[in-house]
């Protein structure tokens, strides 16, 4: 049995290497998604953004940059002092606070609220949707990055040459916990499509852009074996209007 702590503890053990190479240049993956996500965030200058699950705060500095007043928050210590040290602005504050209790924040403060690969990694989504609809003004816009919950725990299955050719899904709709070891241990909380969607009508907030992103083709010229993500998607990115 998992404890809600767990997913936290990892991270903090995690920090420092996860955080060297999620550099977004560098990054094939982040690169991906990050592109869906601005795309939906839009125009962010002037705008007021909580950036939930910041890590190690290089989104959040990206935001700032752009004209955003931004408020970073994440469960691990370890990441907010690499994100302190390495990804401070004038426009950007960072602080501790767990994604699965309530959010310290009044009612309707924030414009956007984001948060990229933070929500598979939490224990409970429930709570934090409802409060992300809280601190929101009305119209305001929830922007969410995630690995695709379809496919992603599934691996791939090669052709005769080695090509990534397909994957076979089982247990889709069973909710549970695995361990990853990408950059030592951490656990995904795996869920359906179904329950962010639902999460996201008992907050009251209405799914308004869905991208399923690959890479564009200028990465794809540079990393041609990585051509298979235009086979299976995998990440999804979703936005949802408060109102
Ligand atoms: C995959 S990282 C993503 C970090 C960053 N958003 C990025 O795109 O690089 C997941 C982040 O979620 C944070 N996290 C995991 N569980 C959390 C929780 N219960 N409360 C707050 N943050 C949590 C981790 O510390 C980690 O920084």
């Amino acid at each position: 049995m998992f404890m809600r702590t767990d997913s936290i503890n990892h991270w903090d053990i995690v920090a420092e290497k996860y955080c060297a190479e999620n550099r977004q240049e560098k990054n094939f993956h982040s690169q991906i998604y990050l592109a869906a996500v601005n795309e939906l965030l839009g125009s962010v200058n002037g705008k007021r953004i909580l950036d939930a699950g910041c890590g190690d705060g290089f989104f959040s500095l990206e935001l700032a940059q752009k004209g955003a007043l931004v408020t970073a928050i994440d469960g691990s210590d370890a990441m907010l002092n690499i994100a302190k040290r390495k990804h401070a602005h004038d426009n950007l504050q960072y602080l501790n606070m767990d994604l699965t209790k309530k959010l310290t924040f009044e009612d309707k403060f924030f414009d956007i609220v984001v948060a990229n690969m933070s929500l598979m990694d939490i224990p409970e989504i429930e709570l934090f949707i409802f409060e992300v609809s809280r601190v929101l003004k009305k119209p305001g816009i929830f922007v969410f990055s995630i690995t695709h919950p379809c496919f992603f725990l599934s691996d791939w299955e090669e052709d005769e040459n080695k090509t990534k050719m397909y994957k076979k899904i089982e247990n889709y709709l069973d909710e549970r916990v695995e361990e990853l070891n990408f950059w030592g241990k951490t656990l995904h909380y795996h869920r359906p499509l179904s329950k962010y969607m639902a999460a996201i009508e008992r907050a009251k907030m209405c799914v308004n852009s869905f991208r399923e992103p690959v890479p564009s083709k200028e990465l794809i010229d540079l990393y041609p074996e990585q051509e298979y993500h235009y086979r299976i998607p995998s990440f999804l990115v979703i936005r949802a209007k408060s109102i």
